[in-house]
């Protein structure tokens, strides 16, 4: 689809969060809210995509580049807003989508119906994407008539009782003619309940020109407005159900899908199994045939095709985990390269290290990676066997091979086969317990 443009309208103070946070950066699956629109815009290869913000929101700024940004000096409306866009759309010709920052939930195959509907008739200015929420509460709704044209959208504010009746919703979402939007735009007045400059209003303005406009029916839960941490929640829930459904169509199984969390990039293999509780955090990716069990939490992590990670495991960024990796339950990974077949199962904190192919960490084995100011790593080569409860004081290296005594602090390099041993010798006093237990009895009855 050529010749599209989009404008992303992110002013609004977004009160109803109260949070310092501006609203569209708030995040749902990982990534924030106008992240997922950008994302939605940018397949349709759009040629120009403009952001309007209030001034200041730097943060903003930031998330959304390499976008345009228009600044809308004060929240007059949103019909104010899509004006601030007009110096950035000048001489543009194409279809402009205009979009809500609140609204994230929406996909890419609606647009395109949306501007389909628009192309297929010279005369037609604006197509409203619609919808028919459960409650139509306070949003704006369509007006048409018999030919089933719409001819307005009337804000709930200014509606009579009639128009409250009506059903049919504004989602906000609109396509509309670049080579009218200018003249539609500046028409605006705000003259209304609110006193505010309706972008809605475009669309009585349209038809009193002779131009026509139409609208597109979407489904609610693609059109939820986030307004505050309740709407929030109510998005993420929406946007996890169809992540769930996703990963199960390309072949993973969930055992109890609602209690497993992904973000917006979680990456599965075929044939992975996912047991109860576990939330992917940003930036995973996991092979064929894992298994991660019940109640591990991972981010920025890859995992190796066949590999078990957990219960209770937590794969923090720069974990890298190959191909048969066996990692138990409370290990912590951090910033490592875990060849293949080596193990990790119990209760072991792995930072800025690698662990060789094959090698045996025993449980309770800890990297001292920090010193209060700088880490340090930590090598240990293929094949070698780290003993229960080792102290490897980084920077260190364990040659291929060796074997490390338990109960061992490291702190020193070890040779490839070697065994290392650091312990005090044990000392035993034979009848010492029994004297102990006859002294104790005795002082007590
Ligand atoms: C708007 C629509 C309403 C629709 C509803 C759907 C208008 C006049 N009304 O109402 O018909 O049913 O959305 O959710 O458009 N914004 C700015 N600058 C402003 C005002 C708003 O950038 O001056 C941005 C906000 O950040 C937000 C979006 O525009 O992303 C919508 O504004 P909001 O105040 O939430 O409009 P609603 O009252 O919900
Ligand atoms: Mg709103």
């Amino acid at each position: 689809m050529s010749s599209i443009a989009a404008v992303i309208l992110a002013a609004g103070a977004g009160t109803r969060m109260k949070s310092v946070l501006p609203k569209v950066l708030h995040e749902i699956g990982g990534r924030p809210m106008i992240s997922h629109l950008l994302a939605a815009v940018e397949s349709l290869d759009p040629s120009k995509v403009v952001v309007v913000t209030a001034p200041g929101m730097a943060s903003v700024r930031k998330a959304v580049e390499p976008a345009d940004i228009a600044v809308q000096k004060k929240a007059l409306g949103t019909g104010h807003a899509v004006a601030a866009a007009l110096d950035s759309l000048e001489g543009f010709e194409g279809d402009v989508l205009i979009l809500y920052g609140d609204t994230p939930l929406i996909e890419t195959a609606t647009l395109r119906q949306m501007i389909e509907k628009r192309r297929a008739a010279e005369k037609c200015a604006v197509v409203v994407l619609g919808f028919e929420p459960d409650d139509p509460a306070e949003y704006g709704r369509l007006v048409t008539d018999d030919a089933g044209n719409l001819t307005a959208i009337v804000e709930y504010a200014d509606a009579d009782a009639a128009e409250r009746g009506i059903g049919l919703c504004n989602s906000g979402v609109m396509a509309i003619d670049g080579r009218q939007l200018s003249a539609l735009i500046t028409a605006v007045g705000n003259d209304n309940a609110k006193g505010e400059y309706y972008l809605t209003d475009i669309v009585e303005i349209a038809n009193r020109r002779g131009l026509t406009c139409a609208y597109v029916k979407g489904a609610e839960q693609e059109l939820l407005g986030v307004n505050t941490r309740a709407q929030l929640a109510e998005a993420e829930k929406i946007a996890q159900g169809r992540w769930r459904a996703k990963a199960m169509a390309e072949g993973a199984t969930l055992i109890d899908p609602d209690s497993v969390w992904f973000s917006h990039d979680t990456k599965l293999g075929r044939d992975v199994v996912i047991e109860p509780g576990v939330f992917f955090g940003p930036g995973v990716t996991v092979g064929d045939n894992v298994r991660i069990k019940a109640h591990c939490h991972l981010e920025g992590t890859t995992i190796g095709a066949g590999a078990q990670i957990g219960p209770f495991a937590r794969l923090r960024p720069g974990a890298d985990i190959a191909e048969e990796v066996k990692i138990g339950n409370f290990v912590e990974i951090k910033k490592s390269e875990i060849e293949k077949g080596a193990k990790v199962s119990h209760l072991s904190y792995i930072g800025d290290s690698r662990i060789g192919e094959g090698a045996n960490i025993g449980a309770g084995t800890i990297t001292c990676n920090y010193d209060g100011f700088d880490k340090f790593r930590t090598d240990i080569g293929a094949g070698a066997f780290i003993g229960s409860n080792t102290a490897l004081v980084a920077p260190v290296r364990i040659g291929a091979g060796a074997i490390v005594g338990a109960g061992s602090t490291i702190t020193e390099d070890v040779d490839a086969n070697a065994l290392a041993l650091e312990r005090s010798t044990t000392r035993q006093k034979t009848g010492w317990a029994k004297r102990f237990r006859k002294l104790k009895e005795k002082i007590t009855n």
